[in-house]
């Protein structure tokens, strides 16, 4: 009787999860958990914001670019994630829904605004930290993205190209992001070398993402990025309700798309 309870429960975890691992992350869950009877309340309203347990970066830097291939950037960040807590912890990791992140792939739906990979890793940050802790963790992820020379090389053993270019998108953009690689690497945008790019993105950004939350988890994470001095000079003037126009929004660096007027 109780074995047929079980799975009964391990097929509804099978029909709520929407990935092959989820379902094997669950069935484990539901068989190791010890807590067997709490759990179809569990699956059925998780609350939030869900629990989060320190991870292995490089593991989660691997499951991001090879889930790059599966469904594209954002759900290639989000699930790499998602799919590390799953293996930890189960549920409600094991049943997430990760097939919702595709929309985010080129930029949301290949418009080139944010791109996928900050986009998916923003949204794990905030399920498992609510707002007042995500946002500094989100902002200090999409200020290293606008920075940081990418992809790392820390993927060459796997990847399909090895040894690319590297490129600073200056902006959390999608659009900037891949333009700006395109130029220092000489390849087009539709080849298989940008598509490995942004592969190594998604497993890059994951990490990043990762190693902040692992930071928060210790009590630990301190934001280390600023706003560029030219970018709050602007500012001062353009955005805020103390500044003197007041009239536009955002941490983007101001002159990458902007002349400096002030000049
Ligand atoms: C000392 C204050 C000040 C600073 C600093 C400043 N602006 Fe402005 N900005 C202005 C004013 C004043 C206007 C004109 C506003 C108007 O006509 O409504 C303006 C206009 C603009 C406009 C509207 C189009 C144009 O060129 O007139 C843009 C875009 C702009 N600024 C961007 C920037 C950027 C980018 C920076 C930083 C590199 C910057 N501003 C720094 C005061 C400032
Ligand atoms: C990714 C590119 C991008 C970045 C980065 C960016 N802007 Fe803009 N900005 C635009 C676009 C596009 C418009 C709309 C221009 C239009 O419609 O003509 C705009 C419009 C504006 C305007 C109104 C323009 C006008 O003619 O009055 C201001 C002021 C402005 N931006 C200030 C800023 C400031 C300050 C920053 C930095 C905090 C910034 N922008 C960063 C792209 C950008």
């Amino acid at each position: 009787m109780k074995e047929e309870k079980m799975e009964k429960m391990s097929r509804r975890e099978f029909l709520v999860g929407t990935g092959g691992f989820a379902a094997g992350a669950a069935v484990g869950a539901v068989l190791g958990g010890g807590v067997f009877n709490l759990l179809p309340a569990a699956a059925a309203e998780a609350t939030y914001p869900y629990p989060y347990v320190k991870l292995d970066p490089e593991k989660v830097r691997k499951y991001g670019y090879e889930l790059y291939y599966q469904g594209g950037c954002m759900y290639g960040a989000a699930s790499a994630i998602i799919k590390a807590l799953a293996e930890e912890v189960g549920a409600p990791f094991s049943s997430f829904p990760v097939d919702m992140f595709k929309y985010g792939a080129g930029g949301v739906a290949g418009w080139g605004t944010i791109c996928g990979t900050v986009n998916g890793a923003a949204a794990v940050i905030n399920l498992v930290a609510p707002k007042p802790e995500a946002f500094p963790m989100i902002s200090e992820l999409l200020g290293w993205y606008s920075e940081t020379p990418l992809p790392s090389k820390k993927l060459d053993a796997i990847a399909k190209f090895q040894d690319q270019a590297q490129s600073v998108a200056t902006t959390p953009l999608c659009h900037s992001s891949v333009s700006n690689w395109c130029e220092a690497s000489g390849q087009k945008e539709s080849s298989p070398q940008r598509l490995d790019r942004c592969a190594k993105l998604t497993g890059d950004v994951a990490a990043k993402a990762v190693e902040l939350l692992n930071a928060w988890k210790d009590g630990k994470f301190a934001p280390v990025y600023k706003v560029p001095a030219e970018t709050a000079k602007c500012m001062g003037c353009h955005v805020g309700k103390d500044s003197m126009l007041n009239n536009s929004f955002g941490k983007m660096n101001c002159t990458s798309c902007h002349d400096d007027h002030t000049k």
